[in-house]
């Protein structure tokens, strides 16, 4: 997907640009194995991207071996070509499975159930699924991972604070306005940190086998509410328009971006944003016992980068 300035329409996190330092993909690291077994590394599945990155940081930090699940890991792991998966999952006790694309893309219920079979096979014992809010082809995908044998976690997950910082979402806040085909429809977006807490959290500890945390934020905001708290903390205006869905997918088509990309976007926002998931919920303090980092938080440390400097 592009990254332009086009001031009419944005996208999300397909070819995620990431704004900080980078996971090292090169080898696995860590020596010891708390939560899995015999110091077996566990698999981060796009472990390059938003919330693998930071689960992949937050286990190397805890000592504990990881192996990077990406198409560009030193061992890569490709989710449409099962000759990578063998050499992906030799002698992993414990999965992130955050599936790319996105859990929406037709194919994905089947390429998760064949990468389940082939983990428990391989001797995965415990699945943690990055699943996303409100989405019924999620929620089969998480049945897919309930019935897979091995103990499982579902993160049920808001959408992200860093699509505003690692996606194509950049290039438009640069410019100075976003526009989707979302109107006043507030939403609890979750800080991938939070995410990624949870995830480690139900990789490493006892206690969270079966449980579905649903992770949002503590607050819910609209997306011009969103860009207005930008705009405060950066001190550069942000402006937002509602698109209609139309008029969104033709201002993704004329800024390049592939049909089948735009299709799903449109999809996602036209179908997730009608006020279902606008409720908080409190995945992040039952599994962590501490409450989820509000938007303003994220914004702050964020603007303090320079990220949507021009
Ligand atoms: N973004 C949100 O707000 C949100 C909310 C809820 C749930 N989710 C879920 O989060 C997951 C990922 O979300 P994201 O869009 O934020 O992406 P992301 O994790 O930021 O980036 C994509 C990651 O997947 C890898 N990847 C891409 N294509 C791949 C392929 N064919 N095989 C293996 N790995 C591949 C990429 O590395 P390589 O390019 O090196 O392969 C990268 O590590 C999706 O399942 C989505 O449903 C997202």
């Amino acid at each position: 997907m592009t990254n332009t300035t086009n001031t009419t329409a944005a996208t999300t996190t397909v070819n995620a640009t990431d704004t900080t330092a980078a996971t090292d993909t090169s080898a696995e690291t860590g020596s010891t194995a708390a939560g899995t077994s015999g110091g077996a590394p566990i698999l981060v599945l796009a472990g390059t991207g938003k919330t693998g990155r930071r689960v992949a940081e937050r286990l190397t930090a805890l000592g504990l071996p990881v192996r990077i699940g990406a198409r560009s890991a030193e061992t890569p792991f490709d989710w449409t070509d099962r000759g990578t998966w063998p050499a992906a999952l030799d002698g992993v006790r414990a999965v992130y499975l955050a599936y790319a694309p996105d859990l929406a893309v037709p194919g994905a219920p089947e390429a998760v159930t064949a990468f389940c079979e082939a983990a428990v096979a391989a001797g995965v014992r415990r699945i943690v699924l990055l699943s996303g809010r409100g989405e019924k082809e999620a929620e089969e995908c998480e049945d897919v991972v309930r019935a897979s044998g091995a103990d499982w976690t579902v993160v049920r997950a808001a959408w992200f604070a860093q699509n505003f910082t690692e996606s194509d979402f950049v290039g438009y806040i640069r410019a100075g306005h976003l526009a989707l085909p979302v109107g006043e429809v507030p939403e609890p977006f979750v800080d991938a940190d939070d995410i990624a807490d949870v995830a480690v959290a139900a990789l490493t500890e006892d206690g969270h086998a079966g449980e579905v945390y649903e992770v949002t934020g503590p607050r819910a905001l609209t997306f011009a509410e969103a860009m207005g708290e930008i705009s405060e903390l950066t001190g550069r205006p942000v402006g937002y328009s509602a698109l209609a869905p139309d008029d969104f997918a033709a201002a993704l088509a004329a800024d390049g971006v592939p049909a089948e990309v735009g299709d799903l976007l449109t999809y996602l926002f036209t179908t997730l944003f009608d006020g279902r998931n606008a409720r908080p919920a409190d995945g992040v303090r039952r599994a962590l016992g501490r409450e989820p980092r509000d938007f303003r938080d994220f914004v702050r440390e964020a603007a303090a980068t320079g990220v949507w400097n021009t």
